[in-house]
């Protein structure tokens, strides 16, 4: 099995990397600096440099990943904003999450679902319970809320141009990492051990399922 996992120099990235690789398969992963390389590959994976929000890094991975059929393609990289609806975001805040969380999925989709296309696989991207617009009830995290929520909506209009690959879009629920903190209830270990039983389990629909880390369908999006 073929894996790929953009965005895995720690947290549930380099989590995917480790259980993937413990299971056998030949994973191929990214991070943008040497510390997060060299992670990756004292998992014994194949570490590529990638930074998502630099869109000539992602097209560079197209031709690295040259004849490749992949099985299994996740985007987790990821950033987080604090503040709400009470306080304008800057700029800068704004940008750099939507140019992490939405643009970097829209620059790596023309690059790897072709790929993924070929082997019929699944195509996975790592999205938030907070970006669900139908269960939402606080501005907290607001932009980052609007940039699952549009990253949601990106991967939903994606899919029917790769009609042979499985795109979805997985909640890892609230988790132990640098991004959700120490009170966090699950263990990174649980949660990736989760999605990816959800990953196998998933079936190709004429739309995209947004999913929790259990494989329980969010109703709505
Ligand atoms: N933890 C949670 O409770 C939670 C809940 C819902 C959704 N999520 C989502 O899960 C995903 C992973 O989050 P995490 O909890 O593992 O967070 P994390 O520990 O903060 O890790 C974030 C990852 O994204 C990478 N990244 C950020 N900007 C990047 C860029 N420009 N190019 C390449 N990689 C970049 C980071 O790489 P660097 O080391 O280079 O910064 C790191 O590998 C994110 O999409 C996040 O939104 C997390």
């Amino acid at each position: 099995m073929n894996i790929i996992v953009l965005g895995a120099s720690r947290g549930i990235g380099l989590e995917f990397v480790r259980q993937y690789r413990a299971a056998g398969a030949s994973v191929i992963a990214t991070a943008r600096d040497a510390a997060g390389l060299q992670r990756i590959e004292a998992l014994g994976a194949k570490a590529l440099k990638l930074d998502v929000t630099d869109p000539a890094s992602i097209s560079g991975l197209g031709w690295q990943l040259d004849g490749e059929k992949i099985d299994v393609a996740l985007y987790v990289a990821g950033v987080y904003t604090r503040g709400g609806a009470t306080e304008p975001p800057s700029r800068e805040e704004f940008d750099r999450a939507m140019h992490t969380n939405v643009l970097g999925a829209m620059q790596a989709i023309p690059q790897v679902a072709p790929m993924v296309e070929a082997a019929g696989g699944k195509f996975v991207f790592i999205t938030s319970e907070m970006g669900h617009i139908a269960g939402v009830d606080s501005s907290y995290g607001w932009v980052y809320r609007v940039s699952k929520a549009a990253l949601n909506m990106a991967v939903a209009a994606a899919q029917p141009d790769y009609p042979r690959a499985t795109f979805v879009a997985i909640s890892p629920g609230w988790v132990k990492t640098d991004m959700g903190g120490a009170d966090a209830p699950l263990e990174v270990g649980a949660s990736v051990e989760w999605m990816r039983h959800t990953i196998a389990a998933a079936q190709h629909r004429r739309h995209v399922q947004f999913l929790d880390y259990n494989g329980q369908p969010f109703k709505g999006w």
